[in-house]
C-alpha cells in the first residue's frame, strides 16, 4: 500500500461544530456497536483520530475508572471536544503516525473511520501497535462506501452525473484500498497483529428532513463537504435539486433513516521479545 493509496484525499478538518453536526452526531452512535466489537482488556484506552471526541466519550461513558486518550491532527476538532468532554479525557493535538504516548501504555488502541485519510495507514498502525502493551487490542474502522454509506452514495452517484468532478472524488474514496471489504483486514494480517477479525457494524443516520441532510454538506468538512462548499452557485443549485429529487424519492419531505455500515477490524499485539 502506497502513501496516500488508502484514498488519495486529506480529511478537511477545520471547525468542530461544523463537523459534529455534519458527522460526529453519527459517528457517536457508531461508537457503541464499535466498543462492543474491539471489547478491550482491562486498562487505559485511545482514540486515534478523535476527532470532536465521539469515541472517547463513549468509552469514557461505559468505562468511567480508566483512562481515555484522545489525539486528533486537527486542533479545531481537538478544541471542540475539548469544550465538550462531559467527564475527564486527556485530548492532545497529534498526528497518528507520530503518537506522543510511550510505548505499552494502552489496553486498546482504536482508530474510528480515520485510517483511509492518513497519509500512510502502515505507519499509523504501527504506531498503534506500539503505544499498546502485549495481549493489548488494536482496532480500525472504516465507511463502507462502496456498498453501505447511503446518505454519500446518494449525493456523489447524483453530483456524478452532472459534474464528472464528483465522479474523480467519488472513485478515490469508494475505491480507495481500506474501502474494500478485505482492505482493512489485509492491513492488520501484514501488521503482525495477531487473532484479526473483521466485522461489519450498522447504524441509522435519522434526518429530520431534507434540509437536514443537506445544509450540514456545506459546512466544509471531510471530502464530500470540501466538494459541496466548494461548487460554484448555479452547479451547487443544481447538484442541490438532483440530490433533493433522490433524497425524497417522489414523497413529501420529511424524515428519512439511512443505514450506514463501516467494515471493522481488531488484532492482538502479539508478546514482545
Ligand atoms: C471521519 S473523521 C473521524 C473522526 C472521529 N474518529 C469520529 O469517529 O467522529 C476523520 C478524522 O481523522 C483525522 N485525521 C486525519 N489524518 C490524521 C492524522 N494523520 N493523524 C490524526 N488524525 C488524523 C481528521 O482530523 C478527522 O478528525
Amino acid at each position: 500500500m502506497n502513501e496516500r493509496a488508502a484514498t488519495g484525499l486529506a480529511y478537511a478538518a477545520t471547525d468542530g461544530a461544523a463537523y459534529d453536526i455534519f458527522l460526529g452526531r453519527w459517528t457517536e452512535r457508531l461508537s457503541q456497536p464499535f466498543l462492543d466489537f474491539i471489547d478491550p482488556p482491562d486498562g487505559a484506552l485511545l482514540d486515534v483520530g478523535c476527532g470532536t471526541g465521539s469515541l472517547a466519550r463513549a468509552m469514557k461513558h461505559r468505562w468511567p475508572e480508566r483512562r481515555v486518550c484522545g489525539i486528533d491532527v486537527s486542533d479545531a476538532y481537538v478544541a471542540f471536544a475539548c469544550g465538550q468532554a462531559d467527564a475527564e479525557i486527556d485530548y492532545r493535538v497529534a498526528d497518528a503516525m507520530k503518537l506522543p504516548q510511550a510505548s505499552n501504555t494502552f489496553a486498546a488502541a482504536a482508530a474510528q473511520l480515520v485510517l483511509n485519510f492518513v497519509p500512510d495507514p502502515r505507519v499509523a498502525l504501527r504506531e498503534m501497535m506500539r503505544v499498546t502493551r502485549s495481549g493489548g487490542v488494536v482496532a480500525a474502522s472504516v465507511w463502507d462506501f462502496r456498498g453501505g454509506l447511503v446518505f454519500q452514495r446518494m449525493f456523489w452517484d447524483t453530483a456524478a452525473g452532472i459534474d464528472p468532478g464528483a465522479g474523480q472524488v467519488r472513485d478515490k474514496l469508494f475505491s480507495g484500498a481500506l474501502a474494500l471489504p478485505d482492505g482493512l483486514e489485509k492491513l492488520f494480517d501484514e501488521s503482525g497483529l495477531e487473532r484479526v477479525r473483521r466485522g461489519s457494524l450498522t447504524i441509522r443516520m435519522d434526518y429530520a428532513s431534507f434540509d437536514d441532510y443537506w445544509e450540514p454538506l456545506l459546512g466544509g468538512q471531510g471530502p464530500v463537504g470540501t466538494y459541496a462548499a466548494g461548487l460554484d452557485p448555479d452547479l451547487r443549485r443544481q447538484v442541490k435539486a438532483s440530490v433533493r429529487a433522490a433524497f425524497l424519492s417522489g414523497a413529501p419531505d420529511g424524515p428519512r433513516s439511512l443505514t450506514a455500515t463501516a467494515w471493522a477490524v481488531r488484532g492482538r499485539v502479539p508478546q514482545r521479545r
